[in-house]
Protein backbone atom coordinates (compact mmCIF):
# COMPACT_ATOMS: atom_id res chain seq x y z
CA UNK A 1 0.00 0.00 0.00
CA UNK A 2 1.60 3.44 -0.64
CA UNK A 3 2.18 5.66 1.88
CA UNK A 4 -0.22 8.47 2.61
CA UNK A 5 1.57 12.27 3.70
CA UNK A 6 -0.04 15.00 4.67
CA UNK A 7 2.26 18.13 4.19
CA UNK A 8 1.18 21.21 6.06
CA UNK A 9 1.93 24.64 5.99
CA UNK A 10 1.46 27.96 8.29
CA UNK A 11 4.61 27.59 10.30
CA UNK A 12 5.40 31.26 9.99
CA UNK A 13 1.63 32.37 11.11
CA UNK A 14 0.80 33.41 6.94
CA UNK A 15 -0.04 31.07 4.09
CA UNK A 16 -0.96 27.83 5.91
CA UNK A 17 -2.02 25.57 3.07
CA UNK A 18 -2.35 21.33 3.18
CA UNK A 19 -1.00 19.03 0.30
CA UNK A 20 -1.76 15.08 0.15
CA UNK A 21 1.20 12.52 -1.39
CA UNK A 22 -0.09 9.04 -2.12
CA UNK A 23 2.75 7.30 -2.56
CA UNK A 24 4.76 9.78 -5.66
CA UNK A 25 1.80 11.34 -6.69
CA UNK A 26 0.63 14.75 -5.42
CA UNK A 27 -2.79 14.31 -5.66
CA UNK A 28 -4.41 17.55 -3.97
CA UNK A 29 -2.71 20.83 -2.77
CA UNK A 30 -5.02 24.00 -1.77
CA UNK A 31 -4.20 27.01 0.31
CA UNK A 32 -6.38 27.66 3.31
CA UNK A 33 -7.11 30.98 2.54
CA UNK A 34 -9.56 30.18 -0.52
CA UNK A 35 -11.80 28.54 2.00
CA UNK A 36 -11.88 30.97 4.79
CA UNK A 37 -11.78 34.23 2.47
CA UNK A 38 -9.37 36.06 4.31
CA UNK A 39 -6.24 36.78 2.60
CA UNK A 40 -2.95 35.12 3.84
CA UNK A 41 -5.15 33.33 6.33
CA UNK A 42 -2.54 34.63 8.95
CA UNK A 43 -2.35 33.25 12.37
CA UNK A 44 -4.50 30.37 11.16
CA UNK A 45 -3.78 26.50 10.32
CA UNK A 46 -4.79 24.39 7.05
CA UNK A 47 -7.70 23.01 8.57
CA UNK A 48 -9.90 23.14 5.58
CA UNK A 49 -7.60 22.87 3.07
CA UNK A 50 -6.23 19.41 5.10
CA UNK A 51 -9.78 18.21 4.90
CA UNK A 52 -10.24 18.74 1.18
CA UNK A 53 -6.81 17.09 0.23
CA UNK A 54 -8.29 14.29 2.38
CA UNK A 55 -11.72 14.36 1.22
CA UNK A 56 -10.68 14.57 -2.38
CA UNK A 57 -7.95 11.68 -2.26
CA UNK A 58 -10.62 9.49 -0.92
CA UNK A 59 -8.02 8.86 2.29
CA UNK A 60 -9.79 8.25 5.58
CA UNK A 61 -7.94 10.14 8.98
CA UNK A 62 -6.51 6.78 9.80
CA UNK A 63 -4.94 6.26 6.64
CA UNK A 64 -2.50 8.94 6.79
CA UNK A 65 0.84 7.76 7.59
CA UNK A 66 2.87 10.87 7.73
CA UNK A 67 2.51 14.29 9.06
CA UNK A 68 5.26 16.53 7.43
CA UNK A 69 5.61 20.45 8.88
CA UNK A 70 8.05 22.62 7.29
CA UNK A 71 9.57 24.12 10.67
CA UNK A 72 12.22 22.07 12.77
CA UNK A 73 14.12 22.08 16.14
CA UNK A 74 17.20 23.65 15.96
CA UNK A 75 20.17 22.44 18.04
CA UNK A 76 21.98 25.19 20.48
CA UNK A 77 25.13 24.01 18.75
CA UNK A 78 23.35 25.13 15.46
CA UNK A 79 24.95 28.70 14.10
CA UNK A 80 21.96 30.36 13.24
CA UNK A 81 20.95 30.80 17.08
CA UNK A 82 24.28 32.20 17.61
CA UNK A 83 24.83 34.43 14.77
CA UNK A 84 21.05 35.85 15.92
CA UNK A 85 22.29 36.49 19.41
CA UNK A 86 25.52 38.15 18.12
CA UNK A 87 23.58 40.41 15.39
CA UNK A 88 20.87 41.16 17.89
CA UNK A 89 22.86 42.42 20.65
CA UNK A 90 21.11 45.26 20.39
CA UNK A 91 17.92 44.09 21.28
CA UNK A 92 18.94 41.46 24.17
CA UNK A 93 15.60 40.32 24.93
CA UNK A 94 15.47 38.62 21.53
CA UNK A 95 19.11 38.10 21.69
CA UNK A 96 18.62 35.80 24.69
CA UNK A 97 15.69 34.27 24.24
CA UNK A 98 17.86 32.30 21.00
CA UNK A 99 20.10 31.03 23.24
CA UNK A 100 18.10 30.01 26.62
CA UNK A 101 14.36 29.55 24.54
CA UNK A 102 15.63 28.89 20.89
CA UNK A 103 12.82 26.28 19.97
CA UNK A 104 9.95 28.50 21.44
CA UNK A 105 8.56 28.49 18.03
CA UNK A 106 8.99 25.09 17.08
CA UNK A 107 7.12 23.89 20.33
CA UNK A 108 4.05 26.43 19.52
CA UNK A 109 3.85 24.85 16.43
CA UNK A 110 4.00 20.91 17.39
CA UNK A 111 1.20 22.10 19.59
CA UNK A 112 -0.62 23.77 16.50
CA UNK A 113 -0.22 20.83 14.63
CA UNK A 114 -1.56 18.08 17.19
CA UNK A 115 -4.83 20.69 17.61
CA UNK A 116 -5.11 20.45 13.77
CA UNK A 117 -4.57 17.07 13.51
CA UNK A 118 -7.11 16.46 16.40
CA UNK A 119 -9.55 18.41 14.66
CA UNK A 120 -8.77 16.26 11.62
CA UNK A 121 -9.76 12.98 13.35
CA UNK A 122 -5.92 12.14 12.71
CA UNK A 123 -4.61 10.23 15.79
CA UNK A 124 -1.05 11.84 16.61
CA UNK A 125 0.36 8.57 18.41
CA UNK A 126 -0.30 6.56 15.47
CA UNK A 127 0.85 8.99 12.90
CA UNK A 128 4.88 9.46 12.25
CA UNK A 129 5.77 13.32 12.42
CA UNK A 130 7.96 14.81 10.17
CA UNK A 131 9.43 18.22 11.02
CA UNK A 132 11.70 19.62 8.17
CA UNK A 133 13.78 22.82 8.17
CA UNK A 134 11.92 25.89 6.78
CA UNK A 135 14.07 26.18 3.97
CA UNK A 136 14.93 22.09 3.15
CA UNK A 137 11.31 22.33 2.49
CA UNK A 138 11.32 25.51 0.62
CA UNK A 139 14.29 23.32 -1.28
CA UNK A 140 12.82 20.27 -1.26
CA UNK A 141 9.43 22.07 -3.02
CA UNK A 142 12.15 22.77 -6.06
CA UNK A 143 14.25 20.10 -6.40
CA UNK A 144 12.23 17.08 -5.60
CA UNK A 145 9.09 18.78 -7.88
CA UNK A 146 11.19 19.99 -10.78
CA UNK A 147 12.06 16.45 -12.22
CA UNK A 148 15.71 17.20 -13.08
CA UNK A 149 17.57 13.89 -13.02
CA UNK A 150 21.28 15.43 -13.37
CA UNK A 151 23.31 17.51 -10.29
CA UNK A 152 20.94 20.83 -9.85
CA UNK A 153 22.12 24.21 -7.89
CA UNK A 154 19.34 25.21 -5.08
CA UNK A 155 18.66 28.63 -4.32
CA UNK A 156 16.38 29.78 -1.61
CA UNK A 157 15.24 33.34 -0.52
CA UNK A 158 13.04 34.07 1.74
CA UNK A 159 12.16 36.61 4.79
CA UNK A 160 13.10 33.80 7.94
CA UNK A 161 12.35 30.09 8.86
CA UNK A 162 13.39 28.79 11.84
CA UNK A 163 16.86 31.16 11.71
CA UNK A 164 17.65 30.90 8.14
CA UNK A 165 16.86 33.17 5.76
CA UNK A 166 18.73 32.57 2.39
CA UNK A 167 20.37 29.03 1.24
CA UNK A 168 22.63 27.77 -1.32
CA UNK A 169 22.65 24.10 -1.65
CA UNK A 170 22.35 21.35 -4.68
CA UNK A 171 20.31 18.00 -5.23
CA UNK A 172 21.64 15.12 -6.72
CA UNK A 173 20.32 11.67 -6.31
CA UNK A 174 17.35 12.67 -4.65
CA UNK A 175 18.92 14.14 -1.76
CA UNK A 176 19.69 17.76 -0.63
CA UNK A 177 23.02 18.81 0.59
CA UNK A 178 23.56 22.22 1.84
CA UNK A 179 26.38 24.67 1.13
CA UNK A 180 25.99 27.64 2.79
CA UNK A 181 23.10 29.35 4.96
CA UNK A 182 22.40 32.97 6.03
CA UNK A 183 20.60 34.04 9.05
CA UNK A 184 18.51 36.54 10.57
CA UNK A 185 18.88 39.54 10.30
CA UNK A 186 20.78 39.15 7.28
CA UNK A 187 17.98 38.66 4.92
CA UNK A 188 17.38 39.83 1.25
CA UNK A 189 13.81 39.03 1.63
CA UNK A 190 13.22 40.73 4.66
CA UNK A 191 15.69 43.81 3.42
CA UNK A 192 12.81 43.20 0.52
CA UNK A 193 9.77 43.56 2.60
CA UNK A 194 10.80 46.34 4.97
CA UNK A 195 10.99 48.48 2.05
CA UNK A 196 7.98 47.02 0.62
CA UNK A 197 6.08 49.07 3.86
CA UNK A 198 8.66 51.91 3.26
CA UNK A 199 7.00 51.88 -0.46
CA UNK A 200 3.47 51.78 1.34
CA UNK A 201 2.47 47.78 0.44
CA UNK A 202 1.78 45.47 2.78
CA UNK A 203 5.14 42.95 3.73
CA UNK A 204 4.47 39.32 2.33
CA UNK A 205 2.19 40.74 -0.09
CA UNK A 206 3.25 43.74 -1.63
CA UNK A 207 6.77 42.92 -2.81
CA UNK A 208 5.42 42.45 -6.21
CA UNK A 209 4.36 45.49 -6.40
CA UNK A 210 7.35 47.16 -5.91
CA UNK A 211 8.77 44.88 -8.58
CA UNK A 212 6.07 46.46 -10.60
CA UNK A 213 6.61 49.88 -10.17
CA UNK A 214 10.65 49.19 -10.52
CA UNK A 215 10.01 50.13 -14.61
CA UNK A 216 9.16 53.35 -13.66
CA UNK A 217 12.05 54.58 -12.45
CA UNK A 218 15.73 55.43 -12.68
CA UNK A 219 17.79 52.59 -10.37
CA UNK A 220 20.90 55.00 -11.04
CA UNK A 221 19.37 57.94 -9.27
CA UNK A 222 19.62 56.90 -5.67
CA UNK A 223 22.01 54.36 -4.65
CA UNK A 224 20.65 52.24 -1.94
CA UNK A 225 23.53 50.06 -1.34
CA UNK A 226 23.72 51.48 2.29
CA UNK A 227 20.69 49.26 3.43
CA UNK A 228 23.64 46.29 2.90
CA UNK A 229 27.02 45.61 3.09
CA UNK A 230 28.58 42.80 0.52
CA UNK A 231 31.67 42.30 0.42
CA UNK A 232 31.54 39.06 -2.28
CA UNK A 233 31.10 36.35 0.10
CA UNK A 234 28.87 37.29 2.79
CA UNK A 235 26.43 40.18 3.59
CA UNK A 236 25.02 42.62 6.32
CA UNK A 237 21.95 44.13 6.32
CA UNK A 238 22.14 47.25 8.05
CA UNK A 239 19.18 47.03 10.82
CA UNK A 240 19.89 50.77 11.53
CA UNK A 241 18.00 50.82 8.76
CA UNK A 242 15.65 48.13 7.47
CA UNK A 243 14.60 44.33 9.17
CA UNK A 244 14.82 46.11 12.50
CA UNK A 245 13.52 45.43 15.83
CA UNK A 246 12.31 46.50 18.95
CA UNK A 247 12.78 50.70 19.46
CA UNK A 248 14.46 50.79 16.06
CA UNK A 249 11.42 50.62 14.41
CA UNK A 250 8.81 53.35 12.94
CA UNK A 251 5.37 53.24 14.19
CA UNK A 252 3.04 55.32 12.32
CA UNK A 253 -0.04 57.63 13.88
CA UNK A 254 -2.10 54.31 14.56
CA UNK A 255 0.73 52.97 16.99
CA UNK A 256 1.20 50.21 13.87
CA UNK A 257 4.79 49.13 13.66
CA UNK A 258 6.95 48.38 10.60
CA UNK A 259 10.43 47.11 9.91
CA UNK A 260 12.19 50.15 9.20
CA UNK A 261 13.83 52.68 11.16
CA UNK A 262 13.08 56.36 11.59
CA UNK A 263 16.90 57.51 10.06
CA UNK A 264 15.64 55.29 7.01
CA UNK A 265 12.95 58.33 6.82
CA UNK A 266 15.77 60.91 7.91
CA UNK A 267 17.67 59.86 4.61
CA UNK A 268 14.51 59.03 2.27
CA UNK A 269 11.54 60.96 3.47
CA UNK A 270 8.26 60.25 4.43
CA UNK A 271 6.61 56.71 3.72
CA UNK A 272 4.60 56.53 0.62
CA UNK A 273 1.15 56.59 0.99
CA UNK A 274 -2.19 56.58 -1.33
CA UNK A 275 -2.05 54.37 -5.19
CA UNK A 276 -0.14 56.57 -7.43
CA UNK A 277 3.35 55.86 -8.81
CA UNK A 278 5.29 58.54 -8.40
CA UNK A 279 8.75 60.21 -8.06
CA UNK A 280 10.89 59.44 -5.97
CA UNK A 281 9.09 56.19 -4.94
CA UNK A 282 9.35 54.85 -8.48
CA UNK A 283 12.65 55.64 -8.40
CA UNK A 284 13.55 53.71 -4.85
CA UNK A 285 11.50 51.21 -6.16
CA UNK A 286 13.79 50.73 -9.45
CA UNK A 287 16.49 51.03 -6.57
CA UNK A 288 15.74 48.38 -4.02
CA UNK A 289 14.59 45.40 -7.41
CA UNK A 290 18.15 46.64 -9.05
CA UNK A 291 20.26 45.76 -5.56
CA UNK A 292 18.19 42.93 -4.73
CA UNK A 293 18.92 41.61 -8.59
CA UNK A 294 22.72 42.72 -8.35
CA UNK A 295 23.32 40.89 -4.98
CA UNK A 296 21.09 37.99 -5.71
CA UNK A 297 22.96 37.07 -8.82
CA UNK A 298 26.90 37.79 -7.34
CA UNK A 299 25.56 35.06 -4.70
CA UNK A 300 24.48 32.23 -6.99
CA UNK A 301 27.60 32.89 -8.97
CA UNK A 302 30.00 32.76 -5.67
CA UNK A 303 28.09 29.42 -4.05
CA UNK A 304 26.54 28.10 -7.05
CA UNK A 305 28.02 28.72 -9.77
CA UNK A 306 30.72 25.62 -10.16
CA UNK A 307 27.37 23.66 -10.27
CA UNK A 308 26.05 25.66 -13.24
CA UNK A 309 28.96 25.24 -14.84
CA UNK A 310 28.71 21.69 -14.76
CA UNK A 311 25.47 20.74 -15.55
CA UNK A 312 23.29 24.35 -16.03
CA UNK A 313 20.25 23.05 -13.78
CA UNK A 314 18.76 25.32 -10.97
CA UNK A 315 15.60 25.59 -8.51
CA UNK A 316 14.65 28.35 -6.79
CA UNK A 317 11.72 28.75 -3.82
CA UNK A 318 11.02 31.00 -0.91
CA UNK A 319 8.65 34.57 -1.35
CA UNK A 320 12.25 35.65 -3.07
CA UNK A 321 11.41 32.94 -5.83
CA UNK A 322 8.51 34.54 -6.91
CA UNK A 323 10.55 37.94 -7.82
CA UNK A 324 9.80 37.15 -11.75
CA UNK A 325 12.63 40.00 -13.11
CA UNK A 326 15.24 38.35 -10.71
CA UNK A 327 14.42 35.13 -12.31
CA UNK A 328 14.81 36.87 -15.76
CA UNK A 329 18.05 37.83 -15.31
CA UNK A 330 18.88 34.65 -14.08
CA UNK A 331 17.91 32.57 -17.28
CA UNK A 332 19.96 35.05 -19.01
CA UNK A 333 23.32 33.58 -16.91
CA UNK A 334 25.55 32.09 -19.04
CA UNK A 335 25.63 28.83 -17.23
CA UNK A 336 22.62 28.28 -16.58
CA UNK A 337 20.26 26.11 -19.25
CA UNK A 338 17.27 25.59 -17.08
CA UNK A 339 15.43 27.19 -14.02
CA UNK A 340 12.90 25.60 -12.62
CA UNK A 341 10.74 27.89 -9.72
CA UNK A 342 8.21 26.19 -7.33
CA UNK A 343 5.36 28.09 -8.75
CA UNK A 344 4.03 28.54 -4.95
CA UNK A 345 7.32 29.68 -3.95
CA UNK A 346 6.42 31.47 -0.54
CA UNK A 347 5.59 29.62 2.61
CA UNK A 348 2.15 27.67 1.16
CA UNK A 349 4.56 25.64 -1.19
CA UNK A 350 6.43 24.62 2.34
CA UNK A 351 3.49 22.21 2.65
CA UNK A 352 4.35 20.22 -0.72
CA UNK A 353 8.59 20.91 0.62
CA UNK A 354 7.49 19.41 3.72
CA UNK A 355 5.84 16.38 2.39
CA UNK A 356 7.81 15.81 -0.75
CA UNK A 357 11.20 16.03 1.83
CA UNK A 358 9.39 13.26 3.75
CA UNK A 359 8.69 11.28 1.30
CA UNK A 360 12.61 11.24 0.05
CA UNK A 361 13.53 10.26 3.18
CA UNK A 362 11.85 7.16 3.23
CA UNK A 363 12.72 6.52 -0.47
CA UNK A 364 10.25 7.63 -2.45
CA UNK A 365 10.99 9.31 -5.09
CA UNK A 366 8.04 12.07 -5.87
CA UNK A 367 7.24 12.67 -9.14
CA UNK A 368 7.98 16.39 -11.84
CA UNK A 369 5.10 18.86 -11.14
CA UNK A 370 2.98 18.30 -14.10
CA UNK A 371 0.34 20.66 -13.27
CA UNK A 372 -0.95 23.19 -10.49
CA UNK A 373 -4.77 22.20 -11.02
CA UNK A 374 -4.47 20.36 -7.20
CA UNK A 375 -7.40 22.21 -5.76
CA UNK A 376 -11.49 21.47 -5.32
CA UNK A 377 -13.19 21.29 -8.95
CA UNK A 378 -17.35 21.66 -9.49
CA UNK A 379 -19.73 20.07 -11.83
CA UNK A 380 -21.89 21.70 -13.96
CA UNK A 381 -24.91 20.56 -11.82
CA UNK A 382 -23.16 22.36 -8.92
CA UNK A 383 -22.37 25.50 -10.50
CA UNK A 384 -26.52 25.31 -11.23
CA UNK A 385 -27.46 24.83 -8.25
CA UNK A 386 -25.18 27.82 -6.66
CA UNK A 387 -26.51 29.96 -10.04
CA UNK A 388 -30.49 28.99 -9.00
CA UNK A 389 -29.95 29.48 -4.92
CA UNK A 390 -28.93 33.40 -5.54
CA UNK A 391 -31.52 35.68 -4.92
CA UNK A 392 -30.71 37.72 -7.82
CA UNK A 393 -32.57 35.09 -10.26
CA UNK A 394 -29.19 35.20 -12.32
CA UNK A 395 -30.09 35.17 -16.20
CA UNK A 396 -27.97 31.62 -17.29
CA UNK A 397 -27.73 29.32 -19.92
CA UNK A 398 -25.93 26.39 -20.50
CA UNK A 399 -23.45 26.65 -23.17
CA UNK A 400 -22.30 23.82 -26.30
CA UNK A 401 -19.08 24.95 -26.59
CA UNK A 402 -17.11 26.43 -24.00
CA UNK A 403 -14.39 27.85 -25.96
CA UNK A 404 -16.15 29.53 -28.49
CA UNK A 405 -18.85 30.88 -26.07
CA UNK A 406 -15.79 32.38 -24.42
CA UNK A 407 -14.01 33.68 -27.62
CA UNK A 408 -16.92 35.45 -28.69
CA UNK A 409 -17.56 37.51 -25.49
CA UNK A 410 -13.84 38.37 -25.63
CA UNK A 411 -13.56 39.31 -29.19
CA UNK A 412 -16.62 41.92 -28.80
CA UNK A 413 -14.25 43.37 -26.00
CA UNK A 414 -15.66 42.40 -22.41
CA UNK A 415 -13.52 40.76 -19.69
CA UNK A 416 -15.05 37.14 -18.79
CA UNK A 417 -14.75 35.29 -15.77
CA UNK A 418 -13.86 32.39 -16.47
CA UNK A 419 -14.24 29.12 -13.74
CA UNK A 420 -13.13 25.66 -15.08
CA UNK A 421 -11.73 22.44 -13.57
CA UNK A 422 -10.22 22.09 -10.18
CA UNK A 423 -8.69 25.48 -8.96
CA UNK A 424 -4.96 25.77 -8.97
CA UNK A 425 -2.55 26.31 -5.85
CA UNK A 426 -0.50 29.17 -5.53
CA UNK A 427 -0.89 32.41 -6.39
CA UNK A 428 -0.95 32.83 -9.78
CA UNK A 429 -4.22 32.02 -11.89
CA UNK A 430 -2.98 29.60 -14.65
CA UNK A 431 -6.10 29.59 -16.38
CA UNK A 432 -9.05 27.42 -13.62
CA UNK A 433 -9.95 30.96 -11.67
CA UNK A 434 -8.96 33.82 -14.40
CA UNK A 435 -10.81 37.03 -15.29
CA UNK A 436 -9.77 36.96 -19.01
CA UNK A 437 -9.79 39.67 -21.85
CA UNK A 438 -8.55 40.15 -25.44
CA UNK A 439 -4.67 41.29 -25.09
CA UNK A 440 -5.42 43.20 -28.53
CA UNK A 441 -8.32 45.58 -27.48
CA UNK A 442 -6.38 48.49 -26.60
CA UNK A 443 -8.54 49.69 -23.30
CA UNK A 444 -9.10 45.78 -22.02
CA UNK A 445 -7.18 46.45 -18.80
CA UNK A 446 -8.42 49.62 -18.09
CA UNK A 447 -11.92 47.89 -18.20
CA UNK A 448 -11.23 44.90 -16.06
CA UNK A 449 -10.01 47.49 -13.47
CA UNK A 450 -13.03 49.41 -13.76
CA UNK A 451 -15.42 46.46 -13.36
CA UNK A 452 -13.29 44.79 -11.20
CA UNK A 453 -9.97 44.58 -10.39
CA UNK A 454 -9.30 48.16 -9.25
CA UNK A 455 -5.96 47.86 -8.89
CA UNK A 456 -2.89 50.66 -9.07
CA UNK A 457 -3.19 51.23 -12.67
CA UNK A 458 0.88 50.97 -12.84
CA UNK A 459 0.68 47.11 -12.33
CA UNK A 460 1.06 45.01 -15.53
CA UNK A 461 -1.56 42.43 -16.43
CA UNK A 462 -0.24 39.20 -17.85
CA UNK A 463 -0.28 36.79 -20.63
CA UNK A 464 -1.59 33.09 -21.01
CA UNK A 465 0.05 32.00 -24.41
CA UNK A 466 -0.46 29.16 -27.01
CA UNK A 467 2.65 26.76 -26.88
CA UNK A 468 2.77 26.85 -30.70
CA UNK A 469 3.30 30.36 -31.11
CA UNK A 470 5.69 31.24 -27.63
CA UNK A 471 8.74 30.60 -28.86
CA UNK A 472 7.73 33.50 -31.39
CA UNK A 473 6.14 36.01 -28.44
CA UNK A 474 9.11 35.30 -25.62
CA UNK A 475 12.04 34.58 -28.22
CA UNK A 476 13.15 31.80 -26.06
CA UNK A 477 12.27 27.63 -25.57
CA UNK A 478 12.43 27.75 -21.81
CA UNK A 479 9.72 26.30 -19.83
CA UNK A 480 7.49 28.62 -18.51
CA UNK A 481 4.22 27.28 -17.23
CA UNK A 482 3.42 29.23 -13.93
CA UNK A 483 4.01 32.59 -15.13
CA UNK A 484 7.27 32.47 -12.59
CA UNK A 485 9.59 34.70 -15.17
CA UNK A 486 9.03 37.44 -17.33
CA UNK A 487 10.41 37.50 -20.79
CA UNK A 488 11.11 40.44 -23.67
CA UNK A 489 8.51 40.26 -26.07
CA UNK A 490 9.45 40.19 -29.34
CA UNK A 491 9.23 43.38 -31.50
CA UNK A 492 6.37 42.07 -33.95
CA UNK A 493 4.13 41.28 -31.34
CA UNK A 494 4.32 44.22 -29.06
CA UNK A 495 1.72 45.90 -31.03
CA UNK A 496 -0.56 42.55 -31.38
CA UNK A 497 -1.19 42.49 -27.80
CA UNK A 498 -0.35 46.14 -26.47
CA UNK A 499 -2.13 45.09 -23.13
CA UNK A 500 -0.17 42.52 -21.74
CA UNK A 501 3.15 44.19 -22.09
CA UNK A 502 4.71 46.14 -19.15
CA UNK A 503 6.35 49.00 -19.48
CA UNK A 504 9.91 48.00 -19.89
CA UNK A 505 8.62 45.37 -22.97
CA UNK A 506 8.45 42.53 -21.20
CA UNK A 507 5.58 40.11 -20.15
CA UNK A 508 5.00 37.89 -17.67
CA UNK A 509 3.86 34.88 -19.38
CA UNK A 510 2.30 31.48 -18.82
CA UNK A 511 2.26 29.31 -21.75
CA UNK A 512 -0.12 26.58 -21.97
CA UNK A 513 -0.41 23.27 -23.31
CA UNK A 514 -3.34 21.01 -23.92
CA UNK A 515 -1.64 18.31 -21.89
CA UNK A 516 -2.37 20.62 -18.52
CA UNK A 517 -5.22 21.93 -19.71
CA UNK A 518 -7.03 21.30 -22.46
CA UNK A 519 -10.49 23.54 -22.44
CA UNK A 520 -7.68 26.91 -21.64
CA UNK A 521 -5.84 25.69 -24.73
CA UNK A 522 -9.07 25.25 -27.33
CA UNK A 523 -10.04 28.91 -25.55
CA UNK A 524 -6.36 29.93 -26.64
CA UNK A 525 -6.88 28.23 -30.40
CA UNK A 526 -10.29 29.67 -31.14
CA UNK A 527 -8.63 33.18 -30.23
CA UNK A 528 -6.06 32.71 -32.99
CA UNK A 529 -8.41 31.53 -35.43
CA UNK A 530 -10.63 34.97 -34.96
CA UNK A 531 -8.26 37.41 -34.17
CA UNK A 532 -4.74 35.98 -35.33
CA UNK A 533 -3.35 36.17 -31.60
CA UNK A 534 -3.24 32.85 -29.71
CA UNK A 535 -2.87 34.94 -26.39
CA UNK A 536 -5.71 35.92 -23.51
CA UNK A 537 -4.99 38.70 -20.89
CA UNK A 538 -4.89 36.46 -17.58
CA UNK A 539 -5.60 37.74 -14.05
CA UNK A 540 -7.02 36.10 -10.93
CA UNK A 541 -10.10 35.83 -10.08
CA UNK A 542 -10.85 37.95 -7.44
CA UNK A 543 -11.47 41.35 -6.10
CA UNK A 544 -8.69 43.42 -4.75
CA UNK A 545 -7.44 42.48 -1.24
CA UNK A 546 -9.61 39.19 -1.35
CA UNK A 547 -8.19 35.83 -2.10
CA UNK A 548 -8.63 34.05 -5.66
CA UNK A 549 -12.02 32.56 -5.72
CA UNK A 550 -12.69 28.48 -4.71
CA UNK A 551 -16.37 27.86 -4.98
CA UNK A 552 -19.45 28.84 -7.72
CA UNK A 553 -20.63 30.61 -4.51
CA UNK A 554 -17.34 32.69 -4.19
CA UNK A 555 -17.20 33.38 -7.78
CA UNK A 556 -21.10 34.32 -7.86
CA UNK A 557 -20.50 36.82 -4.91
CA UNK A 558 -17.72 37.83 -6.89
CA UNK A 559 -19.57 38.48 -9.68
CA UNK A 560 -22.46 40.22 -8.16
CA UNK A 561 -20.00 42.27 -5.99
CA UNK A 562 -18.66 44.18 -9.18
CA UNK A 563 -19.22 45.03 -12.36
CA UNK A 564 -18.16 42.30 -14.97
CA UNK A 565 -20.74 40.93 -16.85
CA UNK A 566 -20.65 37.83 -17.81
CA UNK A 567 -19.04 34.72 -16.05
CA UNK A 568 -18.30 31.36 -17.24
CA UNK A 569 -18.49 28.51 -14.84
CA UNK A 570 -17.99 25.02 -16.39
CA UNK A 571 -20.79 25.31 -19.37
CA UNK A 572 -22.90 27.75 -17.54
CA UNK A 573 -22.68 30.85 -18.92
CA UNK A 574 -23.90 34.08 -16.15
CA UNK A 575 -24.83 37.15 -17.99
CA UNK A 576 -25.73 39.99 -15.67
CA UNK A 577 -29.68 41.23 -16.82
CA UNK A 578 -30.44 43.32 -20.46
CA UNK A 579 -26.38 42.43 -21.01
CA UNK A 580 -26.74 40.05 -24.77
CA UNK A 581 -23.83 37.98 -25.63
FE1 LIG B 1 9.47 30.70 3.87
Amino acid sequence: MAKVILGLSGALTHDPSAALYVGEKLVAAAEEERFIRDKHAKNKMPLHAARFCLEYAGIKPEEVDVVAFPFAEVGLDSPGRWYFAKRYWYAPDRALDALFNGNRHYRRNVKRVKGLLSELGIDWDRITFVPVEHHLAHASSAYHLSGFKEKTAILGIDGKGEYATTFFGYGENGKIHKIKEFYDPDSLGGMYGAFTQYLGFEMLDGEYKVMGMAPYGDPSKFDLSPLIDFDGNDFRVNTKLVNTVGMRRYKDEKGKGYYFSPKLIEWLGPPRKGDSADFPYIDYAASMQNLFEEISLKLIERYLGDILRETGKLCFAGGGALNVKLNQRIIALPHVSELFVQPAGSDSGTAVGAASHAAAQMGISVEKLHHVNLGPSYTSDECIAAVQARDEKPQWEKVANVPEAAAEILENGNPLAWFQGRMEFGPRALGCRSILGCPSIKGIADRINEQIKYRERWRPFCPSVLDSVAEDLLQTDHPAPYMTFTFEVAEHWKSRIPEVVHEDGTARAQVVTRETNPVYHDLLKEMERRTGNGVVLNTSLNRRGEPVVCTPEDALNMFYGCDLEYLLMEDILVRKKGKGA
